[in-house]
Parts: C-alpha cells; structure tokens; sequence
C-alpha cells in the first residue's frame, strides 16, 4: 500500500506539471471539489480532462496513503517508525490537498502555485520514506 501512494503521489506530479503546461488548464475548473458543479464534468475539452484527471490521480494518492496511515496503526504499531512517518506522510497530503483547493480559489496565485509545487516534492518524499522504511523494518 506504501508503495502504490509512491507510485500514486509520482503520477500525481506528472499530471500535475501537465495542468502547469496546457494553457487554461489550472483555471478550466473555478470550483473544488467538484469542478464545473458536477462530480464528472463534461470532458469533451482537454483542458477540463486533463484537470480532471489530475484531481482523480491525487484522490487515489490520497486514498493510498490513508489507507497505509490505516494498516500502520492497525497491524505496525510496534513499528513506531512506520506509524510516525505514516501519520507525517499524510499529514503533508492532507495540507498538499488544501493547497491544491487554494490553487483554484486564488486563481492560479504564483506565489500558491509555488507552494504547491513545493508540497508536492514533500508528498513524494515522504510516501517514498514511508515505503523505504516498511520494506526494510528495523531488526530487533
Ligand atoms: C497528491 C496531491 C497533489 C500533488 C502531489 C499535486 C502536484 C502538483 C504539481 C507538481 C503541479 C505542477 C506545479 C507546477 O509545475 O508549478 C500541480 C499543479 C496543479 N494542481 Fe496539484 N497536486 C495535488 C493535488 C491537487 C488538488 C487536490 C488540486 C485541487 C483541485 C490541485 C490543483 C492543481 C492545479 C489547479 C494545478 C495547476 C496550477 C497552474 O496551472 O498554475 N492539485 N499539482
């Protein structure tokens, strides 16, 4: 699970700095979380597809990493690295996320924008710590 929000978190900064590059794509959706005031938008137009789609990929990042932050408490609490990392590691997506809603809502605000790109390298960082940590435990 650790693995796949790494892997997840990587694809979301791809798609990411493809908003960045498509002209219009960063403010074809005004509204978070729904984009257009719907929950699937009409995608005929690629820059809504293309944000869209960014939306849909940090979902399923966050959906990982929650679900890591989860098994780590359930079942690797004796671990106390990968339950302190885990709970970090979301942490910064839950704030990453909330950047991600202020993009929107400052229209495109380099200076947010910056953050973002910013949170973002921390999000991969961290889940990427998070699975480096849970596939080599500590030996007692
Ligand atoms: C796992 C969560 C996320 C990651 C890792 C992530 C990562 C990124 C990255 C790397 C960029 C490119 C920034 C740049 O090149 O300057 C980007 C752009 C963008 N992201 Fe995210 N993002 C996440 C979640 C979100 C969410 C939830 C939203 C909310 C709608 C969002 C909205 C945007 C927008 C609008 C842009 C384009 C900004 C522009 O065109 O200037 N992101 N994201």
């Amino acid at each position: 699970m650790a693995i796949l929000g790494a892997v997840s978190a990587y694809a979301t900064i791809i798609v990411g700095g493809i908003v960045r590059g498509v002209p219009g794509a960063g403010t074809i959706c005004p509204d978070w979380p729904l984009c257009n005031g719907s929950i699937v938008p009409n995608l005929a137009d690629a820059r809504i597809l293309i944000e869209y789609v960014h939306r849909l990929v940090a979902a399923l990042t966050g959906f990982f990493m929650l679900s890591t932050l989860v098994a780590a408490m359930l079942w690797f609490r004796p671990e106390m690295r990968i339950v302190t990392l885990s709970i970090m590691s979301f942490a910064i997506l839950v704030t990453q996320v909330a950047v991600g809603a202020l993009t929107i809502a400052s229209d495109n605000d380099w200076v947010v924008v910056t953050i973002h790109l910013a949170l973002g390298t921390a999000t991969l960082a961290s889940a990427l710590i998070v699975a480096l940590v849970s596939l080599w435990p500590a030996k007692f």
